[in-house]
Order: structure tokens, then sequence, then C-alpha cells
């Protein structure tokens, strides 16, 4: 279970809050959809959450191991950021290997790995070139692989189907369901509200570092009567109904 309690996050010691003492529950198994439109705080929440970024105060936990904790806490946790960086000059293998090693995966166990991702996403034909000759959906692919190549008992992914042509797209869905089905936790944003509907479990959506709300569709759609109407629907009043 993923927990975060009163997380706040300040860029300027002075400026308004990215992040607004958000307080967040996921359960072991679920997909959870993170919405809100730009500059909501989407981001800083997921790189908070994958310790990248410290909050200013406020506490986030997974299966009761804080995410101050630093090694016990990042061995649970996979992490697909927004605009993923990586050294270019290396062949996707070698990429592969680098984070294997940081996790300390033996060899035979690092390939059924590298062998079954890459040839569900179908990057195996290029793991041996360099990362810098790869397209955008390549580099989103690897970035993907690399994620789950220690099978994190948290799953972080930021806008995962930004640049993922629509088969890669179908078989990222596939291997999440499956995923969370293991009892894993999946958490990821997205703008694209009909994969939000379609895959995620419970929804959570944030606006000017708030959120709004925390529970299923099924269960936004009865608030206030709303029923019938569709995901964009609701989070467009929802969004707008902001002071
Ligand atoms: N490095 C930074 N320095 C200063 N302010 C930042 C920084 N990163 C984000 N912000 C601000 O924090 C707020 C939240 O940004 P964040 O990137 O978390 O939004 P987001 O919900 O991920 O948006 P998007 O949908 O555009 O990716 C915005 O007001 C943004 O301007
Ligand atoms: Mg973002």
């Amino acid at each position: 279970m993923l927990e975060l309690r009163n997380v706040t996050k300040r860029y300027r010691a002075a400026g308004k809050a990215a992040v607004d003492s958000l307080d967040l529950t996921v359960e072991d198994g679920a997909i959870f959809g993170f919405l809100g439109p730009n500059g909501a705080g989407k981001s800083t929440t997921i790189r908070m959450i994958v310790t990248l970024l410290r909050a200013d105060s406020g506490t986030i936990a997974f299966d009761g191991v804080g995410s101050t904790v630093d090694v016990a806490y990042k061995r649970l946790v996979g992490y697909c950021a927004d605009e993923p960086l990586f050294y270019e000059k290396m062949t996707g293998l070698q990429h592969l290997s680098f984070i294997a090693d940081i996790h300390r995966l033996d060899a035979s166990t690092r390939k059924a790995r590298i062998d079954e991702l890459a040839g569900r996403l179908e990057l195996g034909g290029a793991l041996s070139d360099p990362i810098a000759s790869y397209s955008h959906g390549m580099k989103q692919k690897l970035s993907i692989i690399a994620a789950l190549l220690h099978q994190p008992r948290l799953l972080v992914l930021d806008e995962p189907m930004v640049g993922l042509d629509p088969k890669a797209s179908f078989t990222l869905k596939t291997l999440l369901r499956q995923y969370a089905q293991k009892g894993n936790t999946v958490f990821f944003s997205t703008h694209v509200l009909e994969v939000a509907q379609e895959l995620c479990t419970t929804l959570g959506i944030i606006d000017e570092g708030r959120l709004l709300y925390s529970g299923s569709f099924e269960q936004l759609r009865t608030l206030n009567g709303s029923q019938g109407q569709s995901l964009e629907d609701l989070f467009l009043s929802l969004t707008e109904e902001m002071p």
C-alpha cells in the first residue's frame, strides 16, 4: 500500500505550493491513474514518490517503508520518467545491463526478463544499437523495460503512453494489468482520459497542487448525481470549479 500523508512541496520558499497537503492511499493490486491539468502537480508528486525530490513536509511510505529509508524503499520502486534521460552512446542492452547491475540481478534472470519485455514491446531488434539512434517511442519502451527489470512492488510511470504507437500502447496496458493482478501497485499519470477510464481501478484528480478527488470512476459518476456523464465531463467540471 502506498501512503502519502499531508505532503507539501514548494519550489520557491515563498511561492505557491506545487503540491499542497496531499493525502492519498493506493492499495496493493490497484492501477491508480493520476489526472490533472498542465502544471497541476502530477510530476512533482511522482518525483517525490520516487525520491527524486524531497517533500518540504509530510510523509510517503510504501508497505510501511518510509521514502526516507533510502535503499530499502528504492528497491520497492520502479520509475519511468516523463522525459527519460540516457547515456546515448550506450546501446539499449548496455543501459539495461547497467540497471540490472544496480539491482544485482544475476545473468540468467536479467536475460530472461530483458528477452521477455523487449519481445513484448518489440524492441529486441534494436537493443544492440546506440540509444542515440532510437526514436522517441523506442526510448519510451526502453525506459519502461528498465523500470520493470527488478520487478518493483510499486511501478510509477509519468505519462507512459506518450509517443507509443497503438500496438505498443495496447501491449503496455496489458502489461500493466497483468502486473497489478500479481498484487503489485501501478501509479501513473496521463492526460488521456479514455486510457484512465479503461485501465484504472482508482483515479486521483489534482489541480493547483490539491487533490480534488480520489476513488473509482463509478464512485465519481455517482457524486452529485452525475450518473451518465463521461469522465471528460466530470474532469472538466471538477477542475473548472476551482476558486
Ligand atoms: N523545477 C521546477 N522549478 C520551479 N517550479 C516548478 C518546477 N517544476 C514544476 N514547477 C511548478 O510546479 C507546478 C506543478 O508542476 P508539475 O510539473 O508537477 O505539473 P504536472 O501536473 O506534471 O503538469 P503537466 O501535465 O504539464 O506535466 C507548476 O506550477 C510548475 O510551474
Ligand atoms: Mg508532468
